[in-house]
């Protein structure tokens, strides 16, 4: 399965991106990862340091993947691929080191041949942990347009509600299988409720509701591994996700 996480600025996206990768990763699942933000945090949420989340390497920009490709897929993951103790393989895509050094387009072209065909036999989960906002689907074929899924994670909030309607629109038209609005930092059981009438409104599906919690408060303040003191409701509701994403059946191609 090949997941992109998206949605509008600080709503989880990263935090989201990190938790699903563990979790499929203890349930023994092969996960790559790959950070697409140009200013990536993914690997601290993913329990590396500072320090070793500036050293994973940057693909190199245009890097094309695969079959006739600049490089082959295991090739990739060898030289530019980095094991976290929770057991999941992080690429970084994106990284802007330089003020002025230009667009990140080149970039999502790798990303994009990455995710057309490049890690079948690499992967059995490849999530996409997106910088915020639409160009991802906008820009020239569109970074995403290879993904089985894609997760709109929202705050209970309704612009960012109003976000994912526009997402789902265009993952629509660029043939994306599975769009779904996934809620965060909901303290429950009235920001519940409005995920489910605003979503309702504009038409949203809602895949789940991931709670406010104060394990993920913790972990970010002290720089942590996203998932190290995750409170119960939250690991229910991420397993239950999980689940929803499986029972779906996979769009013929
Ligand atoms: N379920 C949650 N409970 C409590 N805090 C959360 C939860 N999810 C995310 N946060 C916090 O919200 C903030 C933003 O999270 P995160 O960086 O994952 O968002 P993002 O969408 O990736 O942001 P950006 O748009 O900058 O990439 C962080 O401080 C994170 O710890
Ligand atoms: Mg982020």
């Amino acid at each position: 399965m090949k997941l992109g996480i998206v949605g509008k600025g600080g709503v989880g996206k990263t935090t989201v991106s990190a938790l699903l990768s563990r979790a499929y990763a203890q349930r023994g699942g092969r996960v790559v990862a790959i950070d697409t933000d140009s200013n990536p945090n993914l690997g601290v949420s993913l329990g590396l340091s500072l320090v070793e989340t500036e050293a994973v390497p940057v693909l190199p920009r245009a890097l094309l993947v695969g079959t006739g490709g600049d490089v082959s897929a295991d090739e990739l993951i060898t030289k530019y691929g980095t094991t976290t103790a929770g057991g999941v393989t992080l690429l970084s895509a994106i990284r802007v080191t330089a003020a002025g050094a230009g667009c990140t387009c080149a970039g999502h072209a790798t990303v994009r041949s990455l995710l057309g065909e490049a890690l079948a036999d690499q992967a059995d989960v490849t999530l996409v942990d997106m910088e915020a906002g639409l160009e991802h689907l906008s820009r020239s074929g569109g970074t995403l347009a290879y993904a089985d899924v894609l997760l709109v994670v929202m705050e209970p909030s309704r612009k960012s509600i109003i976000t994912a309607a526009r997402t789902l629109a265009l993952a629509e038209e660029l043939g994306i299988p599975r769009t779904y609005g996934l809620g965060n930092k909901a303290r429950l059981p009235e920001d519940a409720d409005f995920f489910a009438e605003v979503c309702a409104e504009y038409n949203v599906p809602l895949i789940g509701v991931l709670p406010y919690d104060l394990g993920v408060v913790d972990a970010d303040r002290a720089g942590t591994d996203a998932g190290s003191g995750l409170g119960a409701d939250v690991r229910t509701e991420l397993d239950r996700v999980i689940s929803a994403l499986e029972e779906v059946p996979a769009v013929p191609s």
